[in-house]
């Protein structure tokens, strides 16, 4: 096929450069935004008097037609076309003639290439919202089951302090809560259209790129053209927020997988959710969760890969900005894919409640209240822990749990100690006592279901 730009040359482009180029076997994903963006440009010449209204007409006509045949399948992309833009351009031209040729008036593929891919990922940024809302809702579903389901809280992988199995699912709901707005913000800031700009320094032409933004849906149009055209900001802080609802989502993965083996038995995955082994008949093995955990490397590198392209480069458009899509694209469908699977893997989870209790039994995670106890009875907190740590050794010396040491062996350590303290340091009352906002106790745990509840609205 002759290249749009022949003219000024004399030999053609090498075939293996000219694939090397060519980007339209991946951009070709954003046909429906290239067409929607040159329908409304089309339409703005018109209105401006730049062309004139049965040109736009046949305009209107033909790009219409060209959608509806590779909405169904009657038109294949010609995959050797150097990107869907030019790819669009001449089919259009091929199927109306003349008027084909005048849509590129007042237009450079810089910016035509800048506004489909601030359209699409506004569209694909607006699923994965609304998708991290259906993953909220479904960890809060579960959440409002195990309301009373008391495990052992963590940190450094030991054994802390009491908590609700609801209490640590809500935790997630508050991150991917602030992924969701994440995207929203990035959504407003990308919300400017760039069409306009042209190459890079606007054009001679009476246009009206008010007119095309609006009925884009942008908020405003992009001010400086040559910014119009060279940044790719948003696509990094979509990245950015990508990476991070990949990396909550790891988290999580890594949990439920250390949840779901025969050490914790917290949970049991749903058998459409796992995988067997293909040599040891007894594995069930939660392959979708060490998946998603795999898959945030990937969209992390999409992340460096667009801020190192980016950050060498001088204004205004360089080629190297083609490098942006391949990188958004894998992030953006990793992060979907993602998303998808975890949120059926979730809602159909089984929690294990009296396996989370038993862990909850040993570890002395009531060690602290034990020292609340004495603290409330008059000791300074210091001491008292002091007293306490020495009882936990010496119960992890007999192999008893604090519960089960007499009254007589704790009052050898404090005569503070009264039978009052059982109840103190049991599993329920220790969560029941926590009374602070935001914490694990039943009143607390009941607001952040009504905060969440209140945000999927
Ligand atoms: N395929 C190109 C890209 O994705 C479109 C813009 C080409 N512009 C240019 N001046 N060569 O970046």
């Amino acid at each position: 096929m002759d290249k749009m730009w022949a003219g000024r040359f004399e030999k053609a482009l090498d075939k293996q450069a000219d694939d090397f180029n060519s980007s339209i076997h991946f951009d070709k994903k954003m046909y429906k935004q290239d067409i929607r963006g040159s329908l409304e440009h089309a339409l703005m010449l018109s209105s401006c008097g730049i062309i004139s209204q049965g040109e736009y007409e046949k305009i209107a006509e033909g790009l219409t037609s060209i959608l509806d045949d590779l909405n169904n399948g009657a038109l294949a992309f010609d995959e050797n076309a150097e990107d869907i833009h030019m790819f669009v351009e001449a089919e259009l031209t091929k199927r109306i003639g003349d008027a084909g040729k005048r849509l590129h008036t007042a237009r450079s593929r810089n910016d035509q290439v800048a506004l489909d891919l601030r359209l699409y990922m506004r569209d694909e940024a607006g699923k994965i919202i609304l998708m991290l809302k259906e993953l909220i809702s479904a960890l809060s579903e579960q959440a409002e089951k195990n309301q009373k389901s008391i495990m052992p809280g963590y940190t450094h992988l030991q054994r802390a302090q009491p908590i609700t199995f609801a209490h640590h699912l809500l935790a997630y709901c508050m991150m991917l809560m602030r992924d969701v707005t994440r995207l929203e913000d990035a959504i407003k800031r990308m919300n400017y259209s760039p069409l306009g700009s042209c190459a890079l320094a606007g054009t001679t032409y009476p246009t009206n790129r008010d007119m095309v933004a609006k009925a884009l849906s942008f908020d405003g149009i992009c001010l400086n053209s040559i910014d119009g055209v060279s940044d790719r900001d948003y696509c990094v802080e979509l990245e950015g927020a990508f990476s991070l609802i990949m990396m909550h989502l790891s988290r999580l993965s890594e949990e439920i997988i250390l949840w779901s083996s025969w050490e914790f038995k917290f949970i049991e995955l749903d058998d459409s959710y796992t995988t067997g082994s293909s040599i040891m008949p007894q594995k069930k093995n939660p392959d979708m969760a060490e998946l998603v955990r795999g898959k945030t490397g990937r969209v992390y590198g999409d992340l460096m890969a667009t801020l190192t392209m980016l950050k060498g480069i001088p204004l205004a458009y360089n080629k190297d900005m083609q490098e942006d899509k391949e990188a958004i694209f894998d992030a953006t469908e990793t992060v979907q894919k993602c998303i998808e699977v975890f949120i059926p893997m979730i809602r159909t989870m089984k929690a294990l409640p009296e396996n989370m209790y038993n862990a909850a039994k040993r570890g002395f995670i009531n060690a602290t209240d034990l020292a609340d106890y004495l603290t409330k009875k008059g000791l300074p907190f210091r001491s008292a822990y002091k007293i306490v740590g020495t009882i936990v050794g010496e119960c992890i010396k007999k192999n008893i749990t604090l519960d089960e040491m007499s009254l007589e062996e704790y009052k050898a350590h404090s005569d503070i100690f009264d039978s009052d303290l059982y109840n103190e340091i049991s599993l329920e009352s220790c969560v029941a006592k926590r009374i602070s906002r935001g914490s694990t106790g039943y009143e607390s745990v009941g607001e952040q279901l009504k905060y969440v509840a209140e945000f999927l609205k």
